[in-house]
């Protein structure tokens, strides 16, 4: 499931759940056999405007018409609704097909009877979630007003509510996405935009600014840091709380931390996260106005689930950097076996990231290059040392063992659900086909060559050149260059060349850094 977490965030954060279009209308069925209350009901209702939307009438006659109508019209707000239709109970019998049947929970219903004795029981208003039972003397104009106001306003918190759970689900269901793409902060945010939402819910037409972080605590230095913010603290992205929060704040977000829970006062609130690992978040956010009860214990629900959410993030992340780690070590053992050292596997991987970041793309891509390259050579585990160490030039059988290492890699990463090391497999089949068609172990050509095959090749044969290996010594830097412009739509795909050739400066800043991080191995 793929979502954008980063429309999400501004959709809520600047208009707010209940900017209504104009155009948009609160449904309401009038479900009476008397044609009367038709006329009453609409002259009494006529143009008003409640939460920013005229009202829209439907009119029925009968139960079975009724029935009808509300399952076409599945987002009525409320139903005005008489007892005695056509039947003494068609009423009743309209409640319980719109709970029971269409299991429309949202609807609001207002029962009206010109019959007292007909009035349902206690227990069927409360087993259906009836709003509101009148007998329709009470419905004067201002009462009538005012009991729809009061369902309207029910089902408008109904309906945000299950915007939230929806949304919620989203988010939690692209979380392991989310984690692919390395962005715990779009998760957060995405949290704290819902979160602000949630808090907005009893807005009417003030609006009502918010300000509010959600933090992390750096399990190295102990400290808090901002990982998503809006209104004030918007610009403190990535400072610690320390540096950031006035003292007042602090203090109360200190609370939080040291009781580890949620704490609401008057004004703000700050919900408190800890997963089974031990990693803690918080999200604090500051409000213009009282939190009602429906608030509150939404709020308290909401971050129930974030927790769960949180969970699985680190648990996806957990294993994720868990591959990463065994990808390196599968990497180092590779690189250990043959004599000459020199961080092969490492300065290919930042070739392979720089070249793919100046080919122009998408960050997510290029991440899953640079973690999945270093393997690229993971077939050689079936080379003999005899062969991979030789000191001298190798014989034709020798090296048709040595080529072998391209298929037997690619074999052994395939067949994986996991990105990296699909994309490893590709890098280890493709980075010894060349341009012209001549490389191998499939001969490819040109594009048909993968991309990443194609990158990977000029990150590697450059390491192999400018370092020295048991069978050659370096190159001079000019001679590494003649060999890619020679070698232009030869060995090398042109643009991917010419990036390195264009760049020659950067790369060599990137392979002395590494050289010099191996504390003078090479
Ligand atoms: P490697 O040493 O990391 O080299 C990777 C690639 O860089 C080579 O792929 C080749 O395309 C390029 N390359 C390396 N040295 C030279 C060179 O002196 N001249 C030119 N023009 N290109 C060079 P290739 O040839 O498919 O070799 C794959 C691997 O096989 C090498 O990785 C190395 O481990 C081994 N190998 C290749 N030739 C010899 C050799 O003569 N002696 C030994 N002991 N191993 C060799
Ligand atoms: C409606 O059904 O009219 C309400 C839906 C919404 O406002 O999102
Ligand atoms: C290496 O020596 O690890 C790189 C050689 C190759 O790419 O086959
Ligand atoms: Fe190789
Ligand atoms: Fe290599």
């Amino acid at each position: 499931m793929d979502i954008d977490t980063e429309a999400m965030v501004f959709a809520k954060e600047n208009e707010g759940p209940y900017d209504y279009k104009e155009q948009e209308t609160w449904k309401i069925i009038i479900a009476d056999d008397e044609e009367d209350v038709h006329q009453i009901t609409k002259m009494v209702l006529k143009d008003i405007e409640l939460f920013n939307r005229k009202i829209e009438f439907i009119s029925t006659f009968t139960g079975e018409e009724t029935k009808r109508v509300i399952r076409e019209n599945p987002d009525t707000a409320v139903i005005l609704l008489d007892v005695v239709m056509e039947t003494d109970d068609s009423g009743l019998q309209v409640v319980r097909y719109i709970r029971e049947e269409l299991k429309n929970n949202k609807v609001r219903i207002v029962l009206r009877t010109g019959y007292p004795g007909q009035a349902p029981e206690k227990q069927v208003v409360i087993d259906y979630d009836i709003n509101d039972y009148k007998e329709k003397t009470e419905l004067t104009s201002q009462k009538l007003l005012t009991t729809i106001v009061s369902a309207l306003r029910a089902y408008k918190d109904i309906i945000i509510i299950e915007e939230n759970r929806l949304a919620l689900k989203r988010l939690i269901e692209a979380s392991p996405k989310i984690f692919e793409l390395q962005s715990l902060g779009r998760f957060v945010s995405a949290v704290l935009s819902q979160m602000i939402s949630i808090m907005n819910l009893s807005k009417n037409t003030v609006f009502y600014s918010t300000a509010g972080f959600a933090a992390t605590k750096d399990v190295s230095t102990g400290d808090f840091k901002i990982l998503a913010a809006t209104g004030d603290y918007a610009n403190e992205v990535e400072k610690s709380i320390k540096d950031v929060l006035n003292p007042n704040i602090l203090s109360f977000v200190s609370k939080a931390l040291a009781r580890k829970e949620n704490i609401y006062e008057k004004g703000r609130y700050i919900a408190y996260f800890k997963s089974k690992n031990g990693a803690e978040n918080i999200i604090y956010t500051e409000i213009n106005k009282e939190l009602r009860h429906l608030d509150k214990s939404l709020i308290d629900m909401f971050c129930n689930n974030v927790s769960i959410a949180f969970e699985n993030l680190y648990l996806n992340k957990e294993i994720e950097e868990t591959q990463k780690e065994i990808i390196y070590i599968l990497g180092e053992v590779t690189e250990g076996r043959s004599s000459e050292i020199g961080n092969h596997i490492k300065k290919v991987s930042k070739y392979c990231e720089f070249i793919a970041t100046k080919y122009g793309l998408p960050k997510d891509e290029i991440e899953i290059i640079k973690m999945a390259s270093p393997i690229h050579d993971i077939g050689k585990i079936i080379v003999s040392d005899a062969i991979l160490n030789k000191p001298g030039r190798l014989t034709e059988e020798e090296f048709g063992v040595i080529k072998k290492h391209s298929m037997i890699g690619y074999n052994l990463l395939k067949n994986t659900s996991r990105k990296i090391l699909d994309t490893a497999a590709i890098i280890a089949r493709d980075h010894h086909e060349r341009y012209d068609g001549k490389g191998y172990p499939q001969g490819l050509k040109g594009e048909e060559i993968h991309l990443y095959g194609r990158i990977a090749c000029v990150a590697d044969v450059f390491d192999a050149l400018s370092s020295k290996r048991v069978y050659k010594e370096p190159w001079k830097i000019e001679d590494i260059i003649n060999y890619f412009i020679q070698e232009k739509g030869g060995h090398f795909d042109p643009k991917i060349a010419d990036i390195l050739i264009e760049n020659m400066d950067e790369i060599l800043k990137i392979k002395e850094k590494v050289d010099q991080e191996l504390g003078g191995k090479m």
